[in-house]
C-alpha cells in the first residue's frame, strides 16, 4: 500500500501553449521535449489512512495543487485515502517543470501503491491529468506528446546533449501555465498562426533530431520559444514572464553563437532560461550564462529516462 517513485522533468523543444480540450488537457499541437538527469521529484504514496495529505517540499500542497492530485488518483480508480510526500530538487512553480515531474512521479506511485500494473502509455495518460507536460515526464527521454498520452521518440542515449539551466529569478511566477495558455488563446491574435508553426515545427524538428543536427534543431526550438512568448505577450492582459536577465541570457547565448559555439535557448512559461548545447561545450556555456546580471545559479543536465520505482 506503500511506494516510491522518481521522475524527470522534462523541457520542451517544441513547446505545449494552447488546448484543444481544457477538460481533458488535450493539446491543440504536438510537442518534444528532453528528460533531464538533475530536475528531480521523488515521491512516495501510502494508500489506507483515514484522510487524504499531499505535503510538497516539506509543506502542505496548495488547494489547488491538492485537487488535481486527488482527481488523478480518482481517475486511476483508487478511492483508499492517499498520503502523498513529494520533494523537488529544484525550485518549485518557478516555471522549471516542477509540475511535469511531480504528477508523473504520483502517477507512477500512487499505481503502484494500489497494486494496478500500468504501462508507460496508460500511466502517460493519467500523469497528463495532472498537467500536460506530466504526460511525457513517463517516457522520459526525447518525447512526443500528441494526443491522449505521450511517447518516446528516442532514449536518453539517442545524443549526449546538455541542457543549461539558468535560474533568472526566485520565487514562484503570478499566472501558472493552466490560466496563462487559455488567456493567451482567448485575447491572442497571434494564436492561430502559433499553433500552425507547432504543426511546422515538430515534424521538422524530429528529422533534425534524428540527424543530431544541434545547430538546425536549437535554432528551430529557440524559434519556437521565442514565438510562444510572442503569442504569451499579444495576450490581454500581457503575460510578461521574462526578468531583465531572461534577456541577458539571449544576449549571451548570441555572443556565444557569434564565437562559434552552439548554444540555444528556450525558455518555458517563466523566467528561466534553459541553453541547449554539445556536452563539451556545456562548462562553458554555463559559465557564461552565471556572469549575466541577475542569474542567480547555472545547471547543467543531461538527458534522463522516464519515470520509476524505487
Ligand atoms: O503542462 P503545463 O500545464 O505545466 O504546461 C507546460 C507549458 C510549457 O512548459 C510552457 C511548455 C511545454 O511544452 O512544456
Amino acid at each position: 500500500m506503500k511506494a516510491t517513485a522518481v521522475a524527470h522533468a522534462n523541457i520542451a523543444l517544441v513547446k505545449y501553449w494552447g488546448k484543444r480540450d481544457e477538460a481533458l488537457i488535450l493539446p491543440e499541437a504536438g510537442s518534444l521535449s528532453l528528460a533531464l538527469d538533475r530536475l528531480q521529484t521523488t515521491t512516495t504514496v501510502e494508500l489506507g489512512g483515514d484522510r487524504d495529505s499531499f505535503s510538497l517540499d516539506g509543506r502542505d500542497a496548495a488547494p489547488e495543487e491538492f485537487l488535481r492530485a486527488r482527481a488523478l488518483l480518482n481517475a486511476a480508480g483508487i478511492s483508499q485515502r492517499a498520503r502523498i510526500e513529494s520533494r523537488n530538487d529544484f525550485p518549485t512553480g518557478a516555471g522549471l517543470a516542477s509540475s511535469a515531474s511531480g504528477f508523473a512521479a504520483l502517477a507512477k506511485a500512487a499505481t503502484a501503491a494500489a497494486g494496478l500494473a500500468l504501462d508507460d502509455l496508460a500511466l502517460s495518460r493519467l500523469a497528463r491529468l495532472g498537467s500536460g507536460s506530466a504526460a511525457r515526464s513517463v517516457p522520459g527521454g526525447w518525447a512526443v506528446w500528441e494526443d491522449e498520452a505521450a511517447r518516446q521518440v528516442f532514449p536518453e542515449s539517442h545524443w549526449d546533449v546538455r541542457m543549461v539551466v539558468a535560474l533568472c529569478a526566485q520565487g514562484r511566477k503570478k499566472t501558472g501555465s493552466r490560466d496563462g495558455m487559455r488567456a493567451t488563446r482567448e485575447t491572442s491574435p497571434y494564436h492561430e498562426a502559433w499553433i500552425a508553426q507547432c504543426q511546422q515545427d515538430l515534424p521538422r524538428a524530429l528529422r533534425y533530431l534524428g540527424a543530431k543536427d544541434l545547430g538546425l534543431l536549437g535554432a528551430l526550438a529557440e524559434r519556437n520559444a521565442l514565438r510562444m512568448h510572442a503569442d504569451a505577450l499579444a495576450a490581454d492582459p500581457p503575460l510578461i514572464y521574462w526578468e531583465p536577465a531572461t534577456i541577458g541570457c539571449l544576449k549571451a547565448l548570441q555572443q556565444l553563437r557569434e564565437d562559434s559555439i552552439q548554444a540555444f535557448a528556450t525558455i518555458d512559461a517563466g523566467p528561466h532560461v534553459v541553453a541547449l548545447c554539445e556536452a563539451r561545450d556545456a562548462a562553458l556555456v554555463g559559465k557564461a550564462l552565471g556572469t549575466v546580471g541577475g542569474v542567480r545559479d547555472v545547471l547543467i543536465c543531461a538527458p534522463a529516462g522516464g519515470a520509476r520505482l524505487l
